[in-house]
């Protein structure tokens, strides 16, 4: 495209405060998606035909590779603009089992000249029976994930309860399971990834997947990129033993020496919190390259961190990854990155 109106509104979006060009955009993007004949339209224009893009994974049939990451549209409200821009899957949440509000504000921040977000969300929540119920008119043509986590008040000891929770209301209504034991704003929530504590989270979660009949659907697990690699093996070889589908990898960095010194100060000065965007890109590759050398072959990974271009998309994929997920990119490059992925990615599928 030569010239992508995102560049001319980006300006004006980024004078407005992270969360409010966030709600802003949902507005905008609910009431788009109630005009009939919209979606379809705007499909045509951002992407037109992507059937030569589709591909099979985890027995799920994917429109296209590019897939939208967790946490940006939590409570699946936006789900057909999501598809019109492009994405052949979006992973709504993390939901948690009760509503919850989060961290208080600010809590989002963006450094755009590093392409860089900070976020300390801290699981915002409506609740699994409200995004349960709103899933029941999710669109056809789209792979929707389900990512769950727990509630912050659930002591650590408890986390399979919610879990199971999280997972009974939410997993009748979506195509795969992703189990968040990785973002670094609920207290404790990381520690899930240790052998002895996910070992009894994964057999809990088989459990209750036979129980509700849903054998054939994929479970995927979430995982951080700050593991050191004996840790990462160990962890890998836990999942590869507990009957789940695979990894997605990775959730957001607590790593502060991915921004480049100048902007160091500044971002230390918004506190705690995750770091997503471009620097994460070579470090969740590092983790993603470990993963797939010890990953038994019918297990999936799926490349998360740092993705931004059908370069990144390509490599991942090369990488072994089944398909990618961007977030933070889509911040900063805008609606129109999918359709630019999607053509680069041409000749890799
Ligand atoms: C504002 C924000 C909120 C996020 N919320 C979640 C979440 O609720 N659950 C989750 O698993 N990951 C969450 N993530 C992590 C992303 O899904 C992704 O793993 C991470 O941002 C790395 O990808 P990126 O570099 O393309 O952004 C969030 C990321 C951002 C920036």
């Amino acid at each position: 495209m030569p010239l992508d109106p995102y560049r001319l509104v980006r300006p004006l979006i980024f004078r407005l405060s992270p969360e409010t060009a966030h709600n802003m955009t949902f507005k905008g993007g609910r009431i788009a998606q109630g005009i009939p004949g919209l979606m379809p339209l705007l499909k045509a224009i951002c992407v037109g035909d992507i059937s030569s893009k589709a591909l099979d994974a985890c027995g799920l049939h994917f429109p296209s590779p590019v897939g939208l990451a967790a946490g940006l549209d939590k409570g699946a409200e936006i789900l057909p603009l999501w598809k019109a821009l492009g994405f052949g899957s979006v992973e709504i949440g993390t939901v948690t089992p009760k509503p919850q509000p989060g961290n208080p504000l600010p809590r989002l921040f963006r450094l755009p000249e590093e392409s860089l977000i900070l976020n300390r969300m801290g699981f915002n929540s409506e609740g699994a029976v409200v995004v349960a119920e709103r899933l029941k008119r999710r669109p056809r043509g789209l792979i929707v994930g389900g990512n769950i986590g727990k509630n912050k008040v659930t002591p650590e000891e408890q986390a399979l309860d919610d879990y199971r929770e999280a997972y009974r209301l939410i997993a009748p209504e979506v195509d795969y399971i992703a189990l968040n034991i990785s973002s670094p704003n609920t207290p404790g929530l990381r520690r899930l990834q240790a052998p002895e504590a996910l070992a009894p989270l994964l057999g809990g979660m088989m459990e209750i997947r036979k129980e509700m009949g849903l054998e054939a659907q994929p479970i995927l697990v979430k995982l951080a990129p700050d593991l050191a690699f004996d840790e990462l093996d160990a962890i890998v070889d836990v999942i590869a033993a507990s009957g789940v589908s695979g990894i997605i990898a990775t959730n957001t960095t607590l790593d502060r020496g991915i921004v480049s010194e100048i902007n160091r100060e500044k971002v230390l000065s918004w506190g705690d919190g995750g770091l997503s965007g471009k620097g994460l890109k070579l470090k969740a590759r590092e983790v993603q390259r470990r993963i797939h050398s010890r990953l038994p072959s019918h297990l999936k990974l799926v490349a998360c961190g740092g993705i931004g271009s059908a370069e990144d998309a390509n490599t991942a994929m090369q990488d072994g990854a089944a398909w990618v997920q961007v977030y933070s990119a889509l911040i900063f490059e805008g609606p129109f990155l999918v359709k630019r992925m999607l053509d680069g990615m041409a000749s890799a599928l």
